[in-house]
């Protein structure tokens, strides 16, 4: 497999630690601040560790994912929709999907504790993004990973250029972060399309129709824009092309591609497309990466959550 995308460093097998510490398989503590029901089957929720030390110095990449333990229960990934540059606190978005997520449903609450290991994985490689226009797409839980990035963007603003953001969902109610968006829309820090594959009643005005249609309504410079994408398998094998013919180099094209995982090392293999580790070497490549490497996409089940 060769990797020749910029911004990545290839771990093959190293014994790591992680900012919650020193034994990677070690979770740490973290209080649940604050807990935001987005809809019956998805919550926001703020964490801090309990520890103030490591609260103040945790910190992680845009992109990058952190196991979630409940004891007796198992352990399960999530992205971090958070910035690294608002320290203390972090979020997680959480969908109930199985046993780790219907426990948090069902018994977590404000004031709990639950297990944090991480940060884990390599996240987007925000030193080849600066000084550079992005042009972000997300579908349904995709927005997840992309709005971390955004809002490390949003807190450097200078650093970066033209932002824009395409991003769709099944239908309005399953559009995420309307209030945010809307104002980064109307600040003009971002330039902001919605779209909906489909709307029952009224209530919604905006266009009807796969995210890669907005892309005919946006301006793009290739030589200086980066493309990222994230969302289900079927949401790139009708976005990335279309990126690809404006004439973003595939190489600077990133996706963040999940697969059902255990360990988050690149020990016990779960992740494994041939020797390339999600955990690991992902979750967040290079389309020129997938391309090498075409089972990534062609086996990725995930929503891209
Ligand atoms: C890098 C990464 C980031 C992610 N980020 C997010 C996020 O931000 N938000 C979010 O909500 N989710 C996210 N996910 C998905 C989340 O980790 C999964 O939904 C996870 O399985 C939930 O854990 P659980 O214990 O609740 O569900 P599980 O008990 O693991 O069940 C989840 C689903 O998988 C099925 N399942 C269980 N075991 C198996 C098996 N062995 N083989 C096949 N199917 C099985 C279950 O029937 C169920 O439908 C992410 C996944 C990855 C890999
Ligand atoms: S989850 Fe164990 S190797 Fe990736």
């Amino acid at each position: 497999v060769s990797f020749q995308s910029q911004g990545f460093r290839l771990i093959r097998s190293e014994t790591r630690t992680t900012a919650t510490s020193n034994n990677p398989y070690a979770p740490a503590e973290a209080r649940v601040m604050r807990v935001q029901e987005v809809r019956p089957d998805l919550r926001i929720i703020d964490l801090r560790f309990a520890d103030p030390e490591l609260a103040r110095t945790f910190t992680f990449a845009p992109g990058q994912f952190v196991l979630l333990s409940v004891l007796g229960v198992g352990e399960a990934p999530f992205s971090l929709p958070s910035s690294p540059t608002r320290a203390g606190s972090f979020q997680l978005v959480i969908r109930r999907a199985g046993s780790v997520t219907s426990y948090v449903f069902d018994h977590v609450r404000e004031g709990d504790t639950i297990g944090i290991r991480g940060p884990l994985g390599h996240g987007y490689p925000v030193e080849a993004l600066r000084g550079r226009n992005l042009l972000m797409a997300a579908h349904g839980l995709g927005i997840i990973a992309v709005r971390g990035l955004l809002q490390y963007v949003m807190d450097l603003r200078d650093q970066f250029g033209h932002v824009t953001l395409l991003y769709g969902a099944e239908s309005p109610d399953q559009l995420l972060f309307t209030d945010e968006l809307a104002s980064l829309q109307r600040r003009g820090d971002a330039e902001v399309h919605r779209t909906v594959d489909l709307v029952r009643g009224r209530g919604w005005s905006g266009p009807i129709g796969p995210v890669h249609d907005l892309l005919a309504d946006v301006e793009v410079d290739p030589a200086i824009t980066s493309g990222i994408a994230c969302g289900s398998a079927a949401f790139y094998g009708t976005v990335i092309e279309p990126m690809v013919a404006r004439g973003l180099a595939k190489d600077r094209i990133y996706l963040s591609l999940e697969r059902r995982m255990e360990c988050g090392l690149g020990k016990c293999g779960h992740c494994a497309v041939g020797y390339t580790f999600t955990c690991l070497h992902g979750p967040v490549f290079t389309y020129w990466d997938a391309l090498n490497l075409p089972e990534l996409i062609a086996d990725y089940s995930g929503d891209g959550s």
